[in-house]
């Protein structure tokens, strides 16, 4: 067994460091406040590779592991988890469900710029009576020969104005139940496609979050994702590396919080002494650092488990409930470390503590990962 990482993974690692830190940093208080879409910085991750990390180079993406994808995605996600959700959605939810199910016309038109970041993607799922009970689908893709014809509102759709092209699950055959739903290939012009408001979140404020309407849209037969009723499984599938992505998003929310937290307690003085020399600070990073290292731990495993063909289900589960739970601790805790600074925007850690929540409730809320983890191992 072990734990070092290559050369290879110390440069990736490295890259997207100084990305963040460079391009993401300034400007990250200013597009939280004012929900501002990065467009710039999204459009530099997709020249630096960042977007399709995990495609094959034939299709335009980087040819990574999923190793590299984990340490990339901590180290922009301590500084800005709004980029990293659009990161995150693109590589493990669009590039991963179309290079592993889609037909060769469907990855040359629309994977490669995807995957080379020339446009980003969208995974419609959600509905608004359609959450963590995914099977319940009510919008409809009624099959009329040639096309289908699809009908019905999504609900929190990540990258929902900024994407391009929709992965849109959609039910087919009612008496089927998730044996009757599709995954079609959308694009944003086909007529009777809309894009509702845009939602006034409390974290990863610079992400764009949509619902969208679907009112007789035409979709090509050629736009469906795999075997008829492939969708629902499509959906987990995906789901379960996407799981991965957002462990590593939590990891690096609560890494840069504890970071932010070390490093101001070194600073501030209070009772005649650094901070950082009183016990009751020194448990609180103490026990941050332990959990954010198990995270870590849970992540890199999960993802080692994936890029060597094991099953990874049980184990993206794992990783993304922990890590979750331990982004919202460390957040919090870090917050209490900084005292009032930790309460105002300058400090950043208010923004991680707002970012940290989502990461329990997206791809699959806690509640659901449980569901995951204790079907796995009580089968
Ligand atoms: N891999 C492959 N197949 C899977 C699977 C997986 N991980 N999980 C389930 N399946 C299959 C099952 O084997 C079953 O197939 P068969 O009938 O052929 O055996 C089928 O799917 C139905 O499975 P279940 O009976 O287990 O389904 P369920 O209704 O009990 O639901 C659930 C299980 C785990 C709760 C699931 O519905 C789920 O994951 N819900 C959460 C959905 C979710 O994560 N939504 C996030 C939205 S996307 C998002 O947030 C992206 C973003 O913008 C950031």
């Amino acid at each position: 067994m072990h734990f070092e990482l290559s050369e290879e993974h110390v440069m990736i690692r490295q890259a997207a460091r100084d990305f963040a830190q460079q391009e993401l940093l300034p400007g990250v208080i200013e597009r939280d406040e004012h929900q501002k879409f990065p467009s710039e910085q999204v459009k530099r991750l997709g020249e630096l590779g960042f977007l399709g990390m995990m495609v094959d180079p034939k299709y335009g993406g980087g040819g990574l592991d999923t190793i590299s994808y984990v340490l990339a995605m901590e180290e922009i996600s301590k500084v800005d988890a709004s980029v990293s959700v659009i990161m995150s959605v693109n590589n493990s939810l669009v590039c991963w469900g179309l290079e592993t199910f889609g037909n060769e016309e469907q990855k040359q038109k629309y994977l490669v710029p995807l995957a080379k970041g020339e446009i980003i993607g969208a995974f419609c799922l959600s509905e608004p009576e359609a959450g963590s009970d995914a099977t319940s689908q009510r919008t409809t893709a009624i099959d009329m020969g040639d096309h289908y014809l699809l009908n019905g509102t999504k609900n929190w759709i990540t990258n929902g104005s900024s994407a391009s092209v929709y992965l849109v699950m959609a039910q087919t055959d009612v008496a089927k139940g998730h044996k009757g739903i599709n995954c079609l290939i959308v694009e944003k012009d086909m007529p009777g496609f809309t894009v509702g408001l845009k939602e006034n979140k409390l974290g990863i404020r610079g992400s764009d979050t949509h619902s969208l309407m679907f009112q007789d849209v035409k979709v090509p037969k050629a736009n469906r994702v795999g075997e008829d009723g492939f969708g629902f499984k499509f959906a987990m599938k995906t789901l379960t590396g996407g799981r991965i992505g957002i462990a590593a998003q939590a990891l690096g929310i609560a890494s840069g919080a504890f970071e932010l937290a070390l490093k101001y307690s070194k600073e501030r003085k209070a009772f005649g002494t650094e901070i950082s020399n009183h016990q009751a600070i020194q448990f609180k990073l103490a026990d941050m650092a332990t959990e954010i290292e198990a995270a870590r731990l849970f992540c890199l495993k999960a993802a080692w488990l994936k890029d060597n063909g094991l099953d990874y289900n049980q184990a993206s589960s794992m990783a993304k409930l922990y890590a979750s739970e331990v982004a919202m601790r460390t957040t919090v805790e870090a917050v209490q470390v900084h005292g009032g600074y930790g309460f105002v925007k300058e400090f950043h850690v208010e923004r991680l503590m707002r970012d940290a929540k989502i990461t329990q409730i997206y791809e699959g809320t806690s509640e659901v990962q449980r569901i995951v983890i204790a079907r796995s191992i009580l089968q």
